[in-house]
């Protein structure tokens, strides 16, 4: 029995984790605000599958949210840490909320890794563990009207396949998971189904799916779907000023839907 750790599991990518690792038997520590969702999902894991459910209640972006998760684990070891809380904000930059942006740098950053410092130590000094980060297929590329988000993702694909490198023959494999569109509440929170830029949507079971497979095979990063494989491959990365350029008039549409509210509230 091994115990998974999955932040942002209130919804979306992140429930469908819960879901497909409790049907593999495995137990679950599940972190979000929304602890009336998360509480109803746990309940329903539990009778369905007999694992152990933990709900913890956490704002990612609080400066110290990894070491309270740490301190409501209360020593618990966590075999799997799945870092996919996140949300995104798109729009011209100086439209953007500035307290969202700051926000959305400490949920989608610097608690990931946060929890990864934490997480990780313990899963060296037991030989085996795995880690897989949420990124984006916006990794890939400059995204004008995405600015802090897409650089966010950047972050994430390349922090992730730093740390695959380090723990070769270690025990511990490093995924980042970089999907394109996925039907879930992220646009609702982006504010427009724009900000899926014409892709085909994936399913977060079939992400999950995908995920869960290359972390087995330890493939360092995953694009889930064909089309969107491509997409993060075939386009051109330089010259760099160009491909900013370009990317500019794919974005357009969303230039005028900058959120001005600053934060984002949680489900319930
Ligand atoms: N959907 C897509 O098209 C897509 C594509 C590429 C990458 N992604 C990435 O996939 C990940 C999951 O997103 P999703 O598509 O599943 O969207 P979602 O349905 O909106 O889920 C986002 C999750 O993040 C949690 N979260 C947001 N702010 C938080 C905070 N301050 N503290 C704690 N938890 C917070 C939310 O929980 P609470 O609101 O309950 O706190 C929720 O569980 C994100 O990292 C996103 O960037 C999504």
């Amino acid at each position: 029995m091994t115990t998974a750790l999955i932040t942002g599991a209130s919804s979306g990518i992140g429930a469908a984790f819960a879901d497909r690792l409790a049907a593999d038997g495995h137990d679950l520590v599940l972190v979000a605000r929304s602890v009336g969702v998360m509480e109803a999902h746990a309940e329903r894991l539990r009778r369905e599958h007999g694992i152990a459910v933990d709900v913890i209640g956490q704002d990612l972006a609080e400066p110290d949210a990894p070491e309270r998760i740490v301190a409501a684990l209360g020593g618990k070891p966590v075999d799997l840490l799945i870092n996919n809380a996140g949300f995104g904000t798109c729009g011209r930059f100086e439209d953007v909320d500035a307290e969202r942006d700051r926000r959305q740098i400490m949920v989608n950053i610097a608690a990931l890794v946060g929890l990864t410092h934490a997480l990780v130590p313990g899963m060296l000094a037991r030989g085996r563990g795995g880690v897989i980060n949420v990124a984006s297929v916006a990794a890939f590329q400059t995204s004008p009207h995405f600015s802090v988000y897409s650089s966010a993702k950047t972050f994430v694909l390349n922090f992730s396949l730093a740390l695959w490198a380090e723990y070769q023959g270690r025990g511990v494999n490093v995924l980042a998971l970089c999907p394109g569109p996925v039907k879930t509440a992220f646009f609702d929170v982006i504010g427009t189904e724009e900000a899926a830029i014409g892709g085909k949507y994936e399913t977060p079971e079939r992400v999950v799916d995908s995920a869960l497979k290359a972390l087995a095979r330890n493939r360092g990063y995953v694009v889930p779907g064909r089309g969107t494989f491509a997409l993060a491959h075939l386009m051109p990365r330089r010259p760099r000023k160009l491909v900013a350029l370009i990317a500019k008039r794919v974005t357009r549409g969303v230039a005028g839907t900058a959120q001005r509210s600053e934060t984002v509230p949680a489900r319930s």
